[in-house]
């Protein structure tokens, strides 16, 4: 029988998984609380530990379930930068869920932009009023404007198709620039100086840590829209809260924050938030912020659970090998075990 602790759950993780439980077989113990040092413990009798993109997977975290005998990670979700991977190495496997809708994530990055530029925000809270004034609403078109794609895996890549279908000239940085895609790739810099627009799809990670500070900032055309569906980090939000009060940013859509960790996902309404530099920016009247929701569609939901429920038993009925583990060896060609069908460890 395998015993899965998920962390930090919802109403609809609970509904998206919950077809997938068979007593005696898999069970599942649903924890409203993340994951941390102080809540480990709460898995100390299951197999597996289910967690989503803001449980902490630290060092201390990984000691404490290999101690109590947890075999498997499992990442509900795409991202892992809050999994010490190299830790968990020879200790606890690591999966995750590399693609279960990339269509989600950039759709919404599109619904932000346009809701944006479009001030439709504005415009559905003013008719809900009954004001029909149009005053303060003109937009832009985007037939004809440049975007600059940061990241061109598999939802940049879709957005850069979206941003293609409205008429506009797509300009992109990758790392690692996807070979024959036909993507006009440019330098980092040529891609801040071009840019009306500026999409971020790349991972966070030491490199790309706040790739967007006062310096990129400074050589971005004035009027910029920047949009963040990528993760909080890659932004340096006091910079961006500076580069929109000297009007040289004109609009910021945010689906993630760097501290968003203690905020997103529940209900403040009735508290007083904690964090100044948060409620100034939304406080701005071109400030656009989700609570990570872009990846929430019924489809994201039900590939995410089956693809999460398949990597479980993959691994435990497979003798330890499953197709999205990770381990921080993985995709280095001398050293990837997976590469050669082989179990990570
Ligand atoms: P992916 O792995 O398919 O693509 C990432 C791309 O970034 C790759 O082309 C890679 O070469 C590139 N990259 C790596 N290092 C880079 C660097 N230093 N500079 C520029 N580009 C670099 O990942 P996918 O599925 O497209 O996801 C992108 C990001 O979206 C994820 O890392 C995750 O943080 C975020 N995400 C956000 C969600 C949300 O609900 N807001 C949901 C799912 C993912």
């Amino acid at each position: 029988m395998i015993k899965i602790a998920f962390f930090d759950t919802k109403e609809y993780d609970k509904a998206s998984f919950a077809r997938y439980e068979k007593p005696g077989e898999i069970e599942f113990k649903f924890l409203e609380t993340k994951l941390t040092e102080d809540t480990v413990e709460l898995a100390n009798d299951c197999d597996v530990v289910c967690v989503f993109v803001n449980d902490t997977v630290n060092d201390k975290v990984i000691d404490k379930l290999y101690a109590s005998g947890t075999k498997m990670i499992a990442l509900r979700c795409a991202g892992y930068n809050n999994v010490d991977v190299q830790h968990a190495y020879r200790k606890i496997h690591v999966s995750h869920v590399p693609a279960y809708s990339p269509y989600a994530v950039a759709e919404h990055t599109a619904a932000l932009l346009l809701t944006s530029i479009r001030r439709i925000h504005k415009a559905y809270n003013r008719t809900r009023d009954f004001n029909f004034s149009l005053s303060g609403l003109t937009g832009f078109d985007l037939h004809g404007k440049t975007v600059g794609v940061i990241g061109t895996g598999k939802i940049g890549r879709i957005f850069v198709d979206i941003c293609r279908g409205f008429g506009m000239n797509v300009i992109a940085y990758d790392a690692y620039p996807a070979a024959d895609s036909g993507i006009n790739y440019v330098t980092l810099d040529e891609l801040f100086e071009r840019s009306d627009i500026i999409s971020l799809h790349c991972p966070l990670t030491e490199e790309t840590k706040h790739m967007i500070n006062a310096a990129a900032i400074e050589k971005m055309k004035k009027g910029v829209v920047i949009l963040n569906t990528s993760r909080g980090g890659l932004i340096d939000a006091e910079a961006l809260l500076e580069g929109i009060k000297a009007r040289k940013v004109g609009a910021a859509c945010l689906d993630v924050y760097e501290e968003e960790a203690d905020i997103f996902f529940e209900d403040r309404s009735g508290h007083i938030l904690n964090d100044e530099l948060l409620s100034r920016l939304i406080s701005m009247p071109n400030v656009i912020v989700t609570s990570h929701q872009a990846f929430l569609t019924e489809e994201a939901l039900n590939n995410i659970a089956e693809t999460t429920i398949n990597n479980i038993r993959s691994y435990f009925e497979n003798d330890g090998i499953c197709d999205n583990e990770l381990c921080y060896r993985c995709g280095n060609i001398e050293n990837c075990k997976k590469a050669r069908k082989e179990r990570c460890f």
